[in-house]
């Protein structure tokens, strides 16, 4: 059986260039990595700030595709214009965004009770953009069975890949992902699929695998967040890692380092790396004191011997 291939989830705020950057430099196991979101603005010039994330320059080493949201075909064209004179191949469109107030602008998830609306931007961005598009999505808004009214639609365009998160919009990140929706969504598929949700520890992937054993792709984001091994932990297939305290120190102080050259001040660097702890402090022995510590942390002085106190009497716990 040929290898899984792996690839980091886009998660806003989080797997920036920074943290993407460390993350390579720090483990194994990864094969790719999606960018978080970039909004489609209606405008023939693109402010350089929106695509900063994603200059090749900036990048970790694995091939990136990045992310467009929003529901309007023509400025979607120009990025992705922009996109390919960066050198990128593909360009995802996020249609899979569950927040509130992006559904109610009809982006993200928003679009998925609106085939028809999908049909036409589909029709213009598959034909006007140099790069190839692929899709990221969930079942449905409220109805599951949004997807599967949607792929006939989707069968008729040339897609790359259909990455599904299988769990509705209104979910959010709530129950199991439904993978019997899943199994049903990649039969009627023609495209090639992706499987994203959940995905935390070797157990769960080995039981996907089993479940789809000609699959091959899987997207992880919190479950890598929090245990940034777990790549090298499902390819190995050996859940023991050695020195794995040291080695989170390392990608930590990676990441700060990242961060420090382009954040100014000690309450937004905080902000930056609390939000960074929240998931693998959830694998430390001590997370949870750890983590209550933290956050009341308001000089990175402070942070960083809280840090390294907590981290030099911890066990990795995954
Ligand atoms: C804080 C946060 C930010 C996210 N940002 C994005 C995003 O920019 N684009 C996207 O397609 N999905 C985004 N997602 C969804 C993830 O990519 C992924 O689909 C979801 O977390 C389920 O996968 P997981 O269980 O492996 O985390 C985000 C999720 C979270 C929790």
């Amino acid at each position: 059986m040929s290898e899984p291939h792996l690839t980091l989830a886009p998660m806003r705020g989080l797997t920036t260039r920074h943290y993407r950057k460390a993350f390579t430099r720090n483990f194994q196991g990864l094969d790719a990595e999606m960018a978080p979101f970039i909004p489609t603005v209606n405008t023939e010039k693109i402010a350089p700030k929106l695509l900063r994330d994603i200059l090749p320059e900036n990048n970790s080493g694995h091939p990136l595709t990045p992310q467009l949201i929003g529901n309007n075909a023509a400025a979607f064209v120009t990025l992705a214009k922009a996109l390919h004179d960066l050198g990128y191949k593909t360009v995802n469109w996020n249609l899979g965004c569950p927040h509130k107030p992006v559904r109610k602008k009809q982006r993200g998830s928003g679009l998925l009770p609106h085939p028809e609306r999908i049909e036409t931007i589909l029709e213009t961005i598959c034909n006007e953009s140099p790069i190839t598009i692929s899709v990221k999505i969930r079942l449905g808004v409220s109805d599951k069975s949004e997807l599967m009214a949607l792929i006939p639609i989707l069968n008729r365009y040339p897609l790359r890949e259909i990455i599904i998160h299988p769990r509705t919009a209104e979910q959010m990140y709530d129950g199991k992902p439904d993978l019997g929706a899943f199994a049903l969504a990649r039969q009627n598929l023609n495209h090639p699929v992706c499987y994203n949700g959940d995905i935390t520890d070797l157990a769960f992937f080995q039981t996907l695998d089993k479940c789809f054993p000609t699959l091959g792709r899987f997207m992880i984001g919190r479950g890598l967040l929090a245990n940034p091994f777990l790549c090298e932990t499902i390819k190995s297939g050996n859940p023991k890692t050695e020195n794995a305290i040291q080695r989170l120190e390392t990608f930590h102080n990676d990441v700060l380092a990242n961060y420090q050259t382009v954040i100014d001040g000690d309450i937004p660097m905080l902000g930056k790396m609390k939000e960074f702890w929240s998931y693998p402090s959830k694998n430390l022995s001590n997370g949870r004191k750890f983590f209550k510590k933290l956050k009341k942390a308001t000089r990175i002085t402070t942070y960083q011997h809280i840090v390294k106190e907590h981290l030099a009497a911890a066990e990795w716990t995954p």
